[in-house]
């Protein structure tokens, strides 16, 4: 029996959502795009605004042959967005005593939770540290953090005094943290001594040492570094300080009972320099609990966070304090169908973009209460997911296609160890989900009860752009159906006509929403160039996509040089700039590769200089390299030498080739521009020549 291709909501959905059918998705979308000023006012007006949004609501410039390009939303309004997503909870809606978050550490039973109240104390207390290490207004601060509740104390204590977070993914290496620092000048890093990834110990202190070292190699010092004890946290923080933070004791407790799991490791003694670390600990048991938030402009910067650009150097993403708020807030309450009594699960790692609106600013704003998973998804064992989610009583899941294909791989049985009866909806997020994959998501984990949002969005979109409204929208399997309100797709060809109905081309949007990304810190002109120069009156995405007969879009990837390692944007730049570091390596072009699990992968050509050998040795060399340069992540797949590369007349390397090549694909399509053809059948033949991990 072939499966149905679309799915529509079942009526018990419909019946208990927000948005309850797809005829009120419309009208509120029409008023969306019509009447942007008016029903976003509408959702401003439920926030605490010290001055509240005035007239122009919304100001801006998408065309560059008109002039600078800009982004307003409330220009003039002034807020606290930790004010709203903490202290309006706990003091306005009463929501004190609901639990914030639910820590489940990386070993099972290690685990605490939070409410709302001792959120807001815990912030506001380190909210004081930080005004007394001196942070102001417009500071950056850099945090390289695992996944643990302080994590999220660090980001909201940044928020409340006006300080810009530029958050790095801690599984970024010391080369990748010390760019990010220097490229946004942070004056003061957050980091942990370390922690555990399955039974891995990262001594993530030790890499951020190597980073500030880097950063002094390069004339620049940090003022301070607080770390977190976070591995070896009974020791450090259960001194009778305990007695006065109740979630610390609990978690002290817990991670006491845990103890022998760990002491299966050494944990190494974490590296210090007295004249820039301070303890954590240390500072806050001096500090407040009270903290008085720095009252901002809608359109301050809230925060930084690099992603991959095509050029090779990370960009510095922008967002803004008001917009941010009110769109990762509505997109929250919409696409996952939010009510009071849920518990809502994001395995996103705060590091990326999803872990900032999905995990931290949407849930909070909403008052929900969230689980932060510090582990991996088969660590101790493959059911340690849905082990989780019953747990809790989970209601609504969000992950990434890359996780859902490696549970598929298990098979059924893990799933079914556990009930999952607490699910509702299933989330997803991070790259086209395959139909296969999107169908075991839906008949084996949600047993064909929940529907799946398939939510397309971009670290520069700030929240979903794209999405289905789980009462409202219809599935098609790999589709992420359908805009958001306020947002206005369109698909343009190569020339930029605007293509209409059945269609496949750029996807581009036509006019701002809120959470969209306001510059590049630092590089306003790169912004421009980026995402507007190339179809003047639009915000370009940089993916391919296609309109079928009913409407919906279908992402089908980048159509930059990039590419998507579960659910993580790289650029062909970046890796290629590592490889060549290496003193054998004269050349390199990096192409995307499909991947069972991964989605995509990387597969690397390599020109060795003469008297260069290519061995197995070589090629584990290089992909340490780019381990160390970037991150684990970016570790290549394939390395195949490649003595001569495929390029055009000036100069341009043919990376289209080079994808067919890695694949066995003799159908290159045009060649025409190629400056020399030999080379093809060289790399061809030299497939053999090609070294896998
Ligand atoms: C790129 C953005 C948004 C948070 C995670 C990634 C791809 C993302 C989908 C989806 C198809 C998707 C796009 C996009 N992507 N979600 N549902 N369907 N593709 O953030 O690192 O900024 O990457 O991820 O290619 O441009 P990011």
């Amino acid at each position: 029996m072939s499966a149905p291709d679309v799915f529509p909501p079942a009526p018990e959905v419909s019946a208990a959502a927000h948005i309850s059918s797809f005829e009120k998705y419309q009208e509120m979308y029409e008023k969306s795009v019509r009447e942007p000023s008016e029903f976003w006012g509408e959702i401003a007006n439920e926030f605490y605004w010290r001055v509240p949004p005035a007239q122009p609501f919304l100001n801006y410039n998408f065309d560059v042959t008109k002039g600078k390009i800009f982004i307003e939303w409330m220009k003039g309004a002034v807020t606290n967005i930790c004010y709203n997503v903490l202290d309006r909870n706990v003091h306005e809606k009463k929501l004190g005593d609901k639990v914030a978050f639910y820590w489940e550490g990386n070993e099972p039973g290690d685990s605490t939770s939070i409410t709302y109240a001792e959120l807001l104390k815990k912030v506001c207390q380190f909210a004081n540290v930080l005004r007394d290490q001196g942070v102001k207004k417009g500071d950056r601060v850099s945090i390289y953090m695992p996944m643990v509740i302080e994590l999220v104390v660090a980001m909201l204590a940044c928020a409340r005094i006006g300080a810009i977070h530029s958050i790095v993914f801690a599984g970024f290496s010391a080369e990748s943290l010390c760019e990010r620092i220097l490229d946004s000048h942070c004056t003061l890093l957050i980091t942990a001594d370390g922690f555990f990834r399955g039974d891995k110990l990262i001594n993530l202190k030790l890499i951020a040492d190597e980073a500030l070292k880097k950063c002094t190699e390069k004339n620049y010092s940090l003022k301070k570094c607080i770390v977190l004890k976070h591995l070896a946290r009974d020791d450090a923080i259960c001194d009778g300080s305990s007695k006065t933070s109740p979630p610390c004791k609990r978690l002290c407790q817990n991670v006491q009972g845990n103890k022998q799991n760990r002491a299966r490791q050494a944990v190494p003694q974490t590296t210090w320099n007295p004249s820039v670390d301070l303890w954590w600990h240390e500072l806050v048991k001096k500090a407040s609990m009270e903290c008085e938030p720095e009252w901002c402009d809608a359109e301050d910067e809230l925060f930084i966070l690099y992603t991959s650009g095509s050029t090779g150097k990370p960009k510095g993403v922008v967002h803004s304090v008001g917009g941010y708020m009110i769109f990762t807030a509505t997109t929250f309450k919409y696409v996952f169908d939010y009510h009071q009594d849920d518990v809502y699960w994001c395995t996103a790692d705060i590091g990326w973009i999803t872990g900032h609106s999905y995990l931290t600013y949407g849930p909070l704003a909403n008052g929900a209460t969230s689980v932060l998973f510090e582990g991996l998804p088969i660590y101790p064992d493959i059911s340690r997911m849905w082990q989780i989610i019953d747990k809790y009583n989970v209601s609504k899941f969000y992950t990434a296609p890359t996780a859902i294909r490696l549970l598929m791989k298990y098979g059924e049985e893990p799933v079914k160890r556990y009930s999952r009866k607490s699910l509702k909806i299933l989330g997803t997020v991070g790259e086209p989900i395959n139909p296969e994959a999107w169908l075991w998501y839906y008949n084996v984990v949600g047993e064909k009860r929940c529907p799946i949002v398939d939510t397309f969005w971009q670290t520069e979109t700030g929240g979903h752009v794209l999405t289905p409204l789980p009462g409202a929208t219809a599935t098609k399997p790999g589709s992420a159906t359908f805009p958001f309100f306020g947002v206005v797709p369109a698909i343009l060809n190569e020339s930029g006509e605007e293509l209409e109905g059945e269609a496949e081309g750029y996807l581009v949007f036509k006019q701002p929403w809120p959470a969209l990304m306001r510059t590049v810190y630092g590089n306003h002109e790169r912004f421009e160039m980026t995402y507007f120069k190339k179809f003047p009156g639009f915000y370009v995405t940089g993916d391919g996509c296609r309109r079928d007969k009913d409407g919906y879009y279908w992402i089908t990837g980048r159509i930059d040089d990039m590419l998507n390692v579960s659910g993580h944007l790289l650029s062909t730049a970046e890796v290629e700039s590592a490889l060549v570091e290496h003193s054998s390596v004269a050349e390199a072009a990096a192409v995307s590769h499909p991947h069972p699990v991964k989605g995509e992968c990387l597969y690397c050509f390599v020109t060795l200089r003469d008297g260069h050998e290519f061995t197995k040795s070589l090629t584990d060399q290089l992909k340490k390299l780019v381990r160390e340069k970037i991150g684990p992540i970016a570790t290549p797949d394939y390395i195949q030498n490649a003595p001569g590369l495929p390029k055009t007349r000036s100069g341009k390397i043919m990376r289209r080739v080079l994808r067919k090549i890695a694949k066995n694909d003799r159908e290159l399509g045009d060649v025409s521009t190629l400056a020399d053809t030999a080379v093809l059948q060289q790399l061809f033949e030299n497939r053999c020549q090609t070294i896998q991990s």
